[in-house]
């Protein structure tokens, strides 16, 4: 394999990339955008590297969650620090249930770029290219509005970088209190289900309060007013990623500047496509998306690429295959990366395989598949003897009206009310917590059994 270099991705197919039509006018947002500063740093990158395989093996998990697609009009300060809070409630749940520190992952500060199913969209029998996300193209169904437009990536980079800033503040500032369990919990109605959820917010408040009344040193009390938060996206808009690619002055090695983590889609894994010719160089935690198509051959190929040193932390798989679905094709990836000795982190994208239309005309998902699908990860998982590693959500700190379901329920006919995503329906931040709660349960259920067989 040729060495490595940050623009070699050119030379591959590439597939779900804009043709801009401007040359001049890329090239000049290229150029102006490898001036820029990368949003993150290498020591950072490893530092999520490490802990991704701490996660690997079941000494830390990992939360993944935020928009499908981040949004230009929807930018403000408000939507990021309510993302951000619901993720550390969440955080907060999961480590309780899982007796582990659980990493906090935003798909944030770069999450703009979109695969589509199909390259145009038609609407009373109008035919347009389709919308692209914000760093591309631009949502209304207007001829001038689906054209790409290369200068908006400096407007996603601009948006990146005040995102990135605001959550270093919170993580660093003391909003990551997280004193307030169950408070959180009063947004549910009243109910059996939502009886349990306060019943065990109740137990994290009481074991806070006793760690308080012990006398928690202020060592300890800095601990939990700071939190680490790492920023993901797909790397997808690759002229973006490689104008922030830089080079670690302390390696050689190189870096995604562009976030802590990036991620390639299901629908641009080929083993010999642009993107994985992309992330196959640099020196950051890579995720990948595993779909029902993800063969056994395509696997070993990209672990091989992906990860050449068989480093623990640098590859996650992302299985996203829906509910009902995860035994039909889980087992012989596992069987795949057994074969090959491959150290991975599994994680399981409980959003992206159960997408459906609702009959009110919506894009919609429906809670009871999302935990579907993370029950039958998490079984599997535990048949096989290997590692449940991770979930990875979309989802917002918003009260939004987008997937169904939930003890807040949301119906078919209330998904009207607030549908604000700019691409696939997201978990409010009701949903959101009411998962952390279920997922703990399957994460206590796991650490009993694994006990139990260890004991005996
Ligand atoms: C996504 O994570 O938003 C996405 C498009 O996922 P996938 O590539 O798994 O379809
Ligand atoms: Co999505």
């Amino acid at each position: 394999m040729t060495k490595w270099q940050k623009s070699n991705w050119r030379e591959f197919p590439r597939v779900q990339m804009p043709e801009y039509t401007d040359a001049g006018a890329l090239n000049a947002v290229e150029t102006q955008l490898s001036k820029y500063p990368p949003l993150v740093f290498a020591g950072e990158a490893r530092r999520l590297k490490e802990a991704l395989g701490a996660a690997s093996r079941g000494e830390a998990f990992l939360l993944q969650g935020g928009d499908c697609a981040e949004s230009f009009e929807q930018f403000s300060a408000n939507n990021i620090r309510d993302t951000f809070k619901v993720m550390l409630q969440m955080a907060m749940v999961l480590t309780y249930g899982a007796k582990v520190p659980v990493i906090k992952l935003g798909r944030m500060a770069g999450q703009f770029a979109k695969p589509r199913s199909a390259p145009t969209e038609v609407i009373d029998g109008v035919e347009l290219p389709s919308f692209r996300g914000d760093i591309i193209n631009d949502l209304p169904f207007t001829p001038e509005a689906r054209i790409p437009n290369p200068a908006k990536m400096l407007q996603a980079y601009t948006q990146a970088a005040a995102t990135l800033n605001l959550l270093r503040a919170f993580s660093t500032g003391g909003y990551a209190d997280v004193h307030q369990v169950h408070s959180w919990t009063l947004g549910f109605t009243t109910g059996e289900k939502a009886e349990k959820y306060r019943a065990l917010a109740n137990r994290i408040t009481d074991t806070l309060d006793f760690m308080k009344a012990a006398g928690v040193n202020q060592d300890t009390a800095h601990t939990l007013s700071t939190v680490d938060f790492y920023t993901s996206h797909e790397a997808l808009l690759l002229e973006y990623e490689e104008a922030l690619t830089v080079q670690d002055s302390l390696t050689g090695n190189w870096l995604a500047g562009s976030g802590h983590m990036i991620w390639i889609g299901d629908r641009t894994r080929q083993p010999d496509g642009a993107h994985v010719e992309y992330a196959r160089g640099v020196l950051n935690p890579v995720g990948l998306k595993c779909g029902p198509s993800m063969t056994p051959e395509d696997l070993k190929l990209l672990m091989a690429r992906l990860n050449p040193e068989n480093e623990a932390g640098k590859l996650t798989l992302i299985a996203r295959f829906g509910a009902g679905k995860v035994g039909d094709h889980l087992p012989r990836l596992i069987q795949t990366v057994r074969e090959e000795g491959a150290n991975v982190l599994w994680v399981c994208d409980a959003m992206h395989g159960n997408t459906i239309k609702s009959n009110t005309g919506y894009k919609t998902r429906q809670f009871h598949a999302v935990m579907g699908e993370v029950r039958e990860f998490f079984a599997i998982h535990l048949a096989e003897g290997t590692v449940p590693g991770g979930v990875h959500f979309e989802m917002t700190g918003q009260d939004v009206t987008e997937c169904t379901g939930g003890v807040r329920a949301v119906s078919e006919e209330d998904l009207s009310a607030r549908y604000h995503t700019a691409c696939d329906p997201r978990l409010n931040a009701s949903q959101s917590l009411e998962l952390a709660f279920l997922v703990a349960e399957e994460l206590s259920a796991l650490r009993e059994n694994r006990q139990a067989r260890a004991a005996g």
